[in-house]
């Protein structure tokens, strides 16, 4: 309810300007905190269980676990009731159960990355999921303790940010309810059952077998936290900023504050006060002052009820947040405190950036300016470190790819970690935020369908609440690739029925779909505000392009590629002969099967997708085209396409190590044109057997005039053709010795770049992450380090495959290794992993408690070894 008739000022939701904000009222300041948030995340004991241990499930338990989305559900008369008795307790709830023998660890934490991998072709988690034992049910417990002034008078409540899946929560055995969708953030009030003292809790997640078309990850994977609030407070994600009539000289800031009173008898009136601080780009810190203040503004909040409180004001001078690299990403923070009487009794922070979005048939704008949608798809894992979400992990996805040029993420396909919006608006980076890959109807037997009509609504709601501050999200999507795109009107309504929550929550935004199916005359389609693209606007096999066909029968909507290419190759691994074409079929030509690899040309395509040099062309082609989001910046767990017997996906230009593949560089070439850089393939290691032999040379580079030597031998100039996107001398043939490309742009002298053949292969090499030496205490932090194996000269020998040995002395400790090969089924914690094509990379952290320096060192067999040192900050 909205609550304007209580405002101070009258009732009038206008910009009152800057003169009523000096408030007379001197108010008290508070000794303690008034809002506790303290991190859950250490010290659980957990037990997996690949069976089912305890006779429970959400089917039998739904009844309490449903109105935990209560808060989400607009139709009060749709709430469903919780049962007034505790269900049957079930032990492993129980305070007084021993699990002494169960594991401990702290979270975020994700139990099947650990492995082992399970290499059957028939085992009960295949390719697609990642080959990793994501199945099965976990229990997690441990212990906190309450003051007797939290029991009675205060508000305790728990956040999950993620837990996956069909969560579960008990406090003193007692059932507080759960959510089951493991991508969405959500609270549960402990305050029911709390009691002074120790207090013990139990959260139980549940991962069917044919739960994701791709690796979900298992446990609670994001932070879990303690909050702890006056019984009147803001109420969760209970603050929605947005901005309009933006000017150089102004902007129009309108909040919504919803204030929630969880007292159970007591009515409390209070004033609500808001006040906008710059944030410092560089150090985050708030300036000292604020810059403007809401008016404030009284409501009286009955007992169990909540009242949203309006509040308007004109920014002055507003610093826009904007994409880089044309644009900066400036944020503002919102501080609204709650006053009872004069003393603050809530006081929560609302991080928030002004701009504007306008989305039209010649794609989208930000703050007027056209922003040329260079975008990538990201799963949700980080490799060899599974989905426990980490923030040096996801900075270092977003660092590689910012600095190739990409300047929005589509989440596919479900939230993200809040953390990382917060990245994606400190970085200046675009967000395209998914909720759903499935509706009612199924892709996999037990995916979101199962749940699918009674948990959209809370899902989509509490999805969109979350995120609707942050700056950087520009459009939601509220489903990818769904089988009701061919439904008629049945999947059409659905849509819309979801669009129209969409709007109720944020008026701001434009939506979209991931369509791989809706034709440009499908009623689907117009139910898009963006239309959304699953390959088949560049064109999808012999079909297209589409773009044409969409943009007449839709010549005001905003159209983009949601995924485009899907280029398939493994790093470092180049086959012949190679194809004429400038894109091919993976399905019939590219693919080595018996090792599992397709060719690193990356000109190879699954039958739906295209090469990057093909979707470039149809984008330069109908420049009407928004941009392309490209499946996918990084390799991902799971999705192993072609090859079913694979453990990771082979889609990436970055592979699952972090290591580019030759991709990287064509993107780089058009995305990020003003680096001067010439890249060539493939490697000039070839093996006695093939000199003579036909070894095309391609290179990628933003010049475009190219001239290829081998050997001090020209092989001739080439120039860029219009609408083509690489270099290419298909006719060399093989002879050992150097590779040399001169490149011009405009005329002028651009980069040049040298592929020696090497010689054998004599030490390792070991090189941190951006030359990161340092590492945080504490223990989240990570360390990346590559090892290459170089031969007598420093080069990286190519083909390398040499096993190296990794370990670590002082307070460090080895979280995982990895090699980027989709095929090595060695467990990722292992300490011993073979090179794939001359690189390796070994994680590591500060054990807790750590100071000083960690000494990294990897060993292989004839070779001299390597060794960093970083130091514990
Ligand atoms: C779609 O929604 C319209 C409007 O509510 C309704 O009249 C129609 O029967 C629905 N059609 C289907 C197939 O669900
Ligand atoms: C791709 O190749 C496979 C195997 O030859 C073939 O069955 C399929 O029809 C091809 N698809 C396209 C779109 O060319
Ligand atoms: C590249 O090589 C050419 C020819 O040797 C030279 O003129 C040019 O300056 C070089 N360019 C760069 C950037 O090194």
């Amino acid at each position: 309810m909205t609550v304007s008739s209580l405002l101070s000022n009258g009732g009038k939701l206008v910009a009152l300007g800057l003169l009523l904000l000096t408030n007379p009222v001197a108010e008290v300041a508070t000794t303690h905190d008034v809002r506790e948030r303290i991190s859950l995340n250490p010290g659980w004991k957990f037990k997996r269980f690949e069976e089912n241990p305890d006779d429970i499930s959400y089917a039998k338990l739904k009844a309490w676990i449903l109105p935990t989305g209560n808060n989400f559900i607009k139709d009060s008369s749709k709430r469903p009731v919780r049962p007034s008795a505790q269900p049957p307790s079930v032990s492993f709830a129980e305070p007084r159960f021993d699990d002494k023998s169960w594991e401990s660890l702290d979270l975020p934490h994700d139990w099947a990355v650990k492995g082992p991998f399970l290499t059957e072709k028939y085992s009960i988690i295949g390719g697609g999921e990642g080959r990793l034992p994501i199945h099965g049910v976990g229990w997690y417990r441990r212990t906190f303790t309450a003051t007797r002034d939290d029991v009675t008078s205060k508000s305790v409540y728990l956040d999950i940010d993620g837990a996956m899946s069909y969560a579960m929560v008990w406090l003193n055995g007692n059932l507080v309810g759960g959510w089951p969708y493991g991508y969405a953030s959500f609270r549960l009030d402990l305050t029911p059952y709390l009691k002074a003292g120790t207090n013990n809790i139990a959260i139980r997640v549940d991962n069917a077998v044919a739960s994701s078309r791709f690796y979900s990850g298992a446990g609670i994977y994001r932070n879990v936290w303690l909050t702890k609030l006056s019984k009147t407070h803001v109420g969760q994600d209970g603050t929605y900023i947005t901005s309009k009539d933006v000017s150089a000289k102004s902007a129009t800031l309108d909040l919504v504050v919803a204030v929630e009173n969880a007292a159970s008898k007591k009515s409390e009136e209070v004033e609500v006060v808001t006040d906008v601080y710059v944030r410092d780009t560089e150090t985050g810190k708030l300036g000292d002052k604020p810059v403007a203040s809401f008016p404030r503004a009284k409501v009286t909040v009955k007992a169990g009820e909540q009242e949203s409180v309006k509040s308007s004001l004109a920014l002055p001078n507003p610093r826009l947040w904007g994409p880089r690299p044309s644009q900066e990403p400036n944020l503002y923070v919102a501080v609204t405190r709650l006053l009872s009487g004069r003393k603050t009794i809530d006081k929560y922070e609302t991080r928030f950036g002004v701009r504007t979005l306008s989305y039209s048939g010649d794609g989208l704008r930000v703050n007027g300016e056209r922003i040329y949608i260079q975008g990538v798809n990201q799963h949700h894992d980080f490799g060899s470190l599974g989905s426990a979400f980490n923030v040096r992990a996801a900075e270092r996805q977003f660092e590689m790819l910012t600095d190739l040029g990409v300047n929005s993420v589509r989440t596919s396909h479900n939230p993200p970690a809040r953390e990382l919006l917060d990245m994606a608006d400190e970085m200046g980076i675009l967000m395209l935020d998914e909720i759903f890959d499935t509706w009612a109807v199924a892709k996999v037997v037990n995916d979101f369908n199962l749940i699918f009509n009674e948990w959209y609504e809370a899902d989509l709601r509490s999805f969109i609440r979350r995120d609707r501050n942050h700056p950087s999200v520009v459009i939601w999507s509220y489903g990818n690739e769904v089988v009701e795109q061919r439904t008629g009107t049945v999947g059409y309504n659905v849509s819309m029925k979801l669009k129209s929550i969409l709007r109720e929550e944020d008026t701001t935004r434009m939506c979209t779909l991931g369509a791989n199916n809706a034709g440009p005359n499908d009623e689907f389609t117009s139910s898009m505000d963006i239309i959304g693209l699953n390959y088949q606007g560049e064109g999808r096999g012999d079909v297209g392009p589409l773009f044409p066909d969409f943009h007449k029968n839709f010549p005001d909507t905003m159209i983009i590629s949601t995924e485009s290419s899907s280029v398939v190759s493994s790093r470092g691994t180049y086959l012949f002969p190679v194809t004429p074409g400038n894109s091919a079929n993976v399905s019939a030509e590219g693919f080595d099967e018996d090792n599992m690899h397709v060719s690193a040309y990356d000109l190879y395509a699954v039958p739906w997708g295209a090469s990057p040099d093909k979707v470039f062309a149809a984008q330069d082609a109908y420049p009407y085209v928004g941009g392309e989001y490209v499946w996918t910046g990084w390799d991902y767990l799971g999705e192993p396409t072609p090859f079913d017997m694979a453990r990771s996906s082979y889609f990436g230009f970055i592979d699952l190590a972090g290591f580019p593949k030759d991709r990287y560089y064509l993107y780089q070439s058009r995305w990020n044109p003003t680096v001067k850089m010439a890249h060539i393939l493939p490697h000039w290691n070839w093996a006695d057997d093939r000199v003579g032999e036909v070894t095309p040379v391609h290179v990628f580079s933003a010049a475009d005039e190219a001239e290829l030597f081998v050997n001090g031998k020209s092989q001739g100039i080439q120039k860029k053709e219009e609408l083509t996107y690489r270099f290419r001398w298909d006719e060399v043939v093989y002879a050992p010795g150097e590779l040399h490309v001169v490149t011009w742009k405009a005329g002028k002298p651009w980069a040049n770049a040298t592929v020696r053949t090497t010689g054998d292969a004599a030490a390792l090499k070991a090189t941190t992450y951006r030359e990161r030496t340092t590492i945080k205490a504490g223990g989240e932090d990570l360390s990346f380090v590559s090892i290459a194996v170089v031969d007598a000269k420093g080069d990286t020998v190519p083909l390398a495959s040499d096993k190296i040995t990794f370990s670590v002395s002082g307070g460090g400790e080895i979280v995982s290794t990895d090699n980027g090969d989709p095929t090595d089924m060695v467990p990722f914690p292992s300490h011993e992993r073979k090179a794939f094509n001359g690189l390796a990379l070994v994680v590591v952290r500060a054990k807790s408690g750590a100071s000083g320096k960690i000494t990294v060192t990897a060993k292989a067999e004839g070779l001299k070894a390597a060794e960093v040192v970083l130091t514990v900050e």
